[in-house]
């Protein structure tokens, strides 16, 4: 059995050696619960504060701005959900119609809720136009929550002009940041961001612990009740391992950043081009303004996840823009709002590349997929 070709590095990346390095001893002898006053409780509680100061300075933030939670997820519905807190007169929340269903879904809750909440539309290369936002925030508005980058299509948007934008308003900004972080730079104090979601296992950390970034001044939270831990901002012995990984996944991204994102957008862009050769192939989200990895498109009269399936039985792994709810194939909610057909959106291909990736694997994939998308056209 050939190597699997793993393309699917937004959904989730490989453990990165250092971080399973640093992580080791926290998952073994020493395990004390950082919240216990005797050594081992002492050491763990060490760890935890200098993952907080690495993560803290590698986004330019104070360490007292840096919660652990259990990632992307968690932190999206926190900041949503904490949307209440921002102002008695402020009953309005302002996304874009192509956040991930972490913000999504928990804003519309927020509806239900008495929220006034407003979509922003994006433009055809998945970009929220600050002259939008513009638009749409008022001094009735608490918060505006705009991705950095977009999961699907890897669309980078303009963070600065938004968040400023934002605050013309009196309004918060909060940004998920979960396929950026670790791959673009970020400083928060530079962009104007206020609060900030991230998620370690997209950037080489492991599953299941991500962070906040919570400006000083903001009243935000609880997240989640119980115990004192995190300032009493989040409950639940903390993930001391986790937190670690994080910090030193985040950090090794953060100092091969430059050179991994050139060795990686050169491989991308090798991809794209091959795979615009195939007949009526179209290259989704902003061919500049993009994420280093990502490389998605539209194959008219072919099925993504077809494509998906196919690509697997020849050891790639993909994804389609699709999901797969209920057993009925859901068109992407992101391609729908870049002005795609429902059609077109279920032909939707994701190759999201990463480090370990070589062009061996952009050869690969660009002998098979021609194959593939004509027979699929043939059926
Ligand atoms: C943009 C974005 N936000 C949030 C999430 C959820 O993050 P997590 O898996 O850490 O809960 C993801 C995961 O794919 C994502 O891509």
């Amino acid at each position: 059995m050939p190597e699997l070709i793993y393309l699917d590095h937004a959904a989730t990346t490989p453990l990165s050696r250092c971080a399973l390095e640093a992580m080791m001893p926290y998952l073994t002898e020493e395990f004390g619960n950082p919240s216990s006053i005797y050594q081992p409780g002492r050491k763990a509680r060490t760890a935890l504060d200098n993952a907080r100061e690495k993560i803290a300075s590698l986004f330019g933030a104070h360490p007292d701005e840096i919660y652990f939670t259990s990632g992307g997820t968690e932190s999206d519905n926190w900041v949503i959900r904490a949307a209440e807190e921002f102002g008695d007169k402020r009953k309005r929340l302002v996304v874009s119609s192509v956040e991930h269903h972490a913000v999504l879904k928990p804003a519309q809750e927020m509806q239900r809720r008495g929220f006034e909440l407003s979509l922003l539309p994006v433009d055809r290369s998945c970009r929220v136009l600050p002259e939008t936002l513009r638009k749409e925030a008022d001094e009735k508005t608490a918060l505006v929550s705009v991705m950095m980058a977009n999961n699907e299509v890897g669309t980078i948007m303009p963070i600065a002009e938004l968040a400023s934008t934002a605050h013309e308003v009196g309004a918060w900004f909060h940004t998920d940041a979960v396929q950026a972080a670790g791959h673009i730079p970020i400083n928060v104090e530079k962009l104007g961001i206020d609060m900030m979601s991230f998620s370690a296992h997209k950037f080489g950390g492991p599953k299941g612990i991500g962070g906040l970034y919570l400006r000083r001044g903001i009243r935000a939270g609880p997240g989640q009740l119980g115990g004192g831990q995190e300032r009493g901002l989040r409950a639940g012995t903390e993930n001391v391992a986790g937190a670690v990984g994080m910090a030193a996944a985040l950090e090794e991204s953060c100092r091969r950043m430059e050179e991994n994102a050139s060795r990686i957008a050169a491989l991308r862009d090798r991809l794209i081009r091959g795979v615009l050769q195939i007949p009526g192939a179209i290259l989704t989200g902003d061919p500049k303004n993009r994420l280093p990895g990502n490389a998605s498109f539209l194959f008219e009269g072919a099925s993504g996840e077809a494509i998906v399936f196919l690509l697997d039985r020849s050891g790639i792994c993909a994804s389609s823009g699709s999901a797969c709810s209920a057993g009925a194939l859901e068109p992407s909610h992101v391609l729908l709002a870049m002005g795609y057909s429902e059609e077109a959106a279920r032909s939707s291909l994701r190759l999201t590349l990463g480090e370990e990736n070589t062009e061996a694997d952009v050869t690969e994939v660009l002998k098979v997929l021609p194959g593939i998308i004509s027979r699929l056209r043939a059926e």
